[in-house]
């Protein structure tokens, strides 16, 4: 029960699709081009190889305006390597190139395998978020642009630090693409922008709603003796704060980012509540991770209307995931089932009911192949290309969630983002010997969120 199990993979291998070489330029840091000599092929290397970080290697390699090849690979542990490498070359073998020597261990892997690349190739930061503000200051260091996964920060302090980091990027004139995928959902950008054309009327309500089992990893046990708590929380991310914002951050950023997409606005402030009903699991064991297991958040817009979220990890419990935006007009279904899952639809009044439907979107594309198709786009078309504010200020708005119902108290966006609290100050100092920056209390548990008592920090 105590060893980490490997994370379910999102592996899409998708066909490669034919590959359109339209463009021997690749965009310089002013947004000219320079040319490599005969070659067309953006090269990229992929930091941190789990499960999304393989999917995204596909989808990179996939993009119709091709070629774009797989030249390096890093991470920390060598038994999540060699298995995405080996299911790599089962399914993208002839769109990599990835010999030993290109392959990376270690806390300071990332450096290596962004070395392999020029100036506007790409990197994919998809290690826990904590790691994605040190590994993106050095991507734009070595003029990368850079696709990385959501969250892309934790806390208040890495915001702000990514969003310095940011400026820097846009001044030299990168491609930052952020895995908020329901951005690239057709249906979701079609829904868009009939609630801004009117169609629902003025929003009054939105809601959104991710329940089911303990996904991942964000339940833990105490870890196993011959390993170090570092490589644990490591491994068993969602578990640990610092590692990755937790289960609310992590799981439930997708519905709190199409939804304020939706309303075209971020909400000012947050209350909530949450807890843990289970400390141990059904043998008996206690649980040391720092989630709580159910989760509901009001957020409220500078108009006063609101927005609910729910959030459940418990196994037997009732299984929703969907949301919807209620306007004066009708109701909007945005996400039907899981994050952007279709048909996205417009109902007459606040029934959803099939006589009520007015509009259903019917595009089926992949939303993480789009994401990239974009990307790419952008890359070989020198034109600028940024989702990473929109990929904080969402992260802002989970953090202040996360932090009302952990806390026990009204967040502002304000308090949220001028939040002194960092998680992990020294993340970029790591090595394999490091403490955690979580280490256990007397008791052998990890501090926790109690809300009421620790006021100004989760934990
Ligand atoms: N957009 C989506 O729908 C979606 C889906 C899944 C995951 N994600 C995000 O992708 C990221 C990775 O999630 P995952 O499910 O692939 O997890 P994972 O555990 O499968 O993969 C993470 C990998 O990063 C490696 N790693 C950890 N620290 C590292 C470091 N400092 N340097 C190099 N490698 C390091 C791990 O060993 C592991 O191989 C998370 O931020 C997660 O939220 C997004």
């Amino acid at each position: 029960m105590n060893a980490p199990k490997p994370q379910p993979t999102r592996r899409q291998f998708l066909h490669a699709a034919g590959g359109l070489a339209v463009a021997s330029m690749l965009p310089n840091l002013e947004g000219k081009s320079f040319h490599i000599a005969g070659d067309d092929t953006i090269k990229v290397a992929l930091v941190g190889c789990g499960g999304r970080g393989s999917g995204a290697a596909v989808n990179a390699v996939s993009v119709q305006r091709g070629p774009v090849q797989l030249v390096a690979m890093a991470d920390v542990f060598k038994d999540r390597l060699d298995d995405s490498f080996t299911n790599l070359q089962k399914n993208i073998a002839d769109k990599m190139d990835v010999p030993p020597e290109r392959r990376f261990l270690g806390f300071d892997a990332y450096k290596h395998a962004m070395d392999v690349l020029r100036p506007g190739d790409v990197v994919i930061l998809t290690t826990p978020p904590a790691f994605r503000w040190v590994h993106f200051k050095y991507a734009i260091e070595k003029k990368l642009n850079v696709f990385m996964e959501k969250p892309v920060c934790v806390d208040g302090p890495t915001s702000r630090r990514m969003l310095e980091l940011n400026t820097q990027a846009m001044q030299a004139g990168l491609k930052v693409g952020v895995g908020l995928m329901s951005r690239h959902c057709v249906g979701m950008q079609q829904l868009a922008e009939r609630i801004k054309n009117g169609d629902l009327g003025e929003i009054h309500l939105m809601r959104g709603y991710r329940m089911h089992g303990p996904a991942a990893s964000s339940q833990s046990v105490q870890k196993p003796d011959d390993m170090s708590h570092l490589e644990y929380q490591i491994r068993r991310f969602h578990s640990f704060l610092w590692a990755s914002g937790g289960c609310y951050a992590d799981f439930y950023i997708h519905h709190i980012d199409h939804l304020c997409w939706m309303r075209g606005a971020l909400p000012i402030k947050a209350q909530g509540v949450g807890g843990r009903h289970y400390k141990t699991n059904r043998d008996g064991v206690p649980f040391v991770d720092q989630n709580f297991d159910s989760y509901a958040v009001e957020y409220t817009f500078a108009e006063g209307d609101k927005f609910y979220f729910e959030g459940r990890c418990i196994e037997g419990a009732a299984g929703i995931y969907s949301s919807y935006v209620h306007g004066s007009k009708g109701v909007a279904v945005v996400a039907k089932s899981g994050d952007f899952g279709g048909p996205q639809a417009i109902y007459k009044g606040q029934n959803i009911e099939d006589s009520n439907r007015q509009w259903q979107s019917t595009d089926k594309s992949n939303p993480y192949q789009n994401e990239w198709e974009v990307l790419i786009g952008k890359i070989r078309d020198g034109k600028p290309h940024n989702e990473l504010k929109t990929g904080v200020e969402t992260c802002l708005v989970t953090a202040m969630g996360r932090m009302a119902a952990h806390t026990g108290q009204e967040i502002t966006f304000e308090q949220m983002l001028k939040c002194d609290h960092e998680f992990a100050p020294d993340v970029d100092k790591l090595t394999y010997e490091s403490a955690s920056p979580l280490m256990p209390l007397t008791d052998g548990r990890y501090p926790i969120p109690e809300p009421g008592i620790k006021k100004e920090r989760e934990f």
